[in-house]
């Protein structure tokens, strides 16, 4: 039996970290365990300039700890007007490492994104021209459409169209959801990657929904049956080149979580790489651990991997139940606060 494991620094592929008083609380979670993360733009108002994009990496770096060698990775919030010319040069002056997709009102502070897939396509041709990875909510929004299928009817109707128009685009479909997005992303690859979370990966819909109505478990894309687990735990401990870690941690006060309508997002980043070690040591995989968390994900972004190392051991400790936040939001419930986890960062 392994009992400890050192791997490269993994990086998180997927994360939100808010701004303000929300980032300062959740952003040393990432900066302790991880080289570098992607920050999703979908804040209020959103990421969608090149300046907004220097301006918040500014506050990211202010809200690091001292002496932290962590890196943001600011991401663009593609809009119907996006400009093709500021995302070139948000790339060039390495400002933007990629433009995120989220078709509009398909999840948190979405109602700013994309309305007309005809109207992208100028943004779309330049980034492929440059190189530019293309990073997508992959859900389809059309009210007819039953939410458990957004993920496969997405991937019919605009992804496989839009690697078709545009086939030297590089492209993550963000938190694979679903056993049908496995095997679309199996075929898609390397075109396609996906970053895959640590909820989807350990809960299934009746986890969320079978013993009364967890809203701690309510995420978009939302977690789906025990088959789609299984496939998603096969494709992350593969080691397959396609699939790496996203943890899509995304804190929200209670009161939001708790609201009649609640948001969704899980706010995982206090036990994200202890979480994967855990399925990775469940399935038998922890060879393949250092491929999902910290080599995958650099090599479709085309960057290189980190040099430092962190140590994992088999230790049992309590996750936090909640985090204090300054201000009006007060505090985020973390995902599996009061549990014990079987696995520990020591170094
Ligand atoms: O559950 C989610 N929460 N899914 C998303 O796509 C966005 C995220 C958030 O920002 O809270
Ligand atoms: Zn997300």
């Amino acid at each position: 039996m392994i009992d400890r494991i050192t791997i490269r620094k993994p990086d998180d592929w997927h994360l939100h970290v808010r701004d303000n008083d929300m980032m300062r609380a959740c952003l040393p979670y990432t900066a302790r365990n991880f080289g570098r993360a992607i920050f999703m733009p979908n804040l209020l108002p959103p990421v969608r300039t090149m300046a907004e994009g220097i301006a918040y990496r500014e506050r990211a770096m202010a809200a690091l700890p001292e002496g932290s060698t962590f890196q943001p990775l600011i991401t663009c919030y593609l809009t119907d007007d996006t400009d093709p010319d500021d995302v070139e040069r948000g790339f060039k002056e390495g400002v933007f490492t990629g433009v995120k997709l989220y078709p509009a009102n398909a999840t948190t502070n979405s109602a700013a994104g994309v309305t007309d897939f005809a109207k992208i396509e100028r943004v779309l041709a330049r980034m492929e021209k440059l190189g530019m990875r293309f990073l997508i909510h992959g859900e389809e929004v059309d009210p007819a459409i039953d939410v458990f299928d957004r993920e496969a009817v997405f991937i019919e109707r605009r992804l496989i169209p839009m690697t078709k128009n545009f086939p030297g685009l590089k492209i993550i479909l963000e938190h694979l959801s679903s056993k049908i997005g496995v095997e679309y992303i199996r075929s898609a690859a390397p075109q396609v990657g996906a970053s895959i979370t640590p909820y989807h990966l350990q809960l299934n819909r009746t986890d969320w929904l079978g013993w009364g109505n967890k809203p701690y478990m309510y995420c978009m894309p939302v977690i789906k049956t025990e088959p789609d687990r299984l496939a998603l735990r096969d494709a992350a401990t593969s080691g397959d080149a396609c699939f790496f870690l996203g943890t899509d941690s995304a804190p929200h006060s209670v009161a939001k979580k708790l609201a009649v309508v609640g948001a969704a997002g899980l706010f995982n980043a206090p036990v994200a790489i202890e979480t994967y070690a855990q399925v990775f040591d469940e399935e038998g995989a922890l060879d393949k651990l250092e491929a999902f968390a910290s080599l995958n994900g650099p090599r479709h972004y085309g960057l290189p991997p980190n040099e430092e190392t962190i140590t994992l051991e088999r230790q049992n400790w309590v996750a936090p139940e909640e985090m204090k936040v300054e201000g009006p939001e007060e505090r985020a419930l973390i995902y599996r606060g009061g549990e014990v986890i079987p696995w520990r960062v020591v170094s």
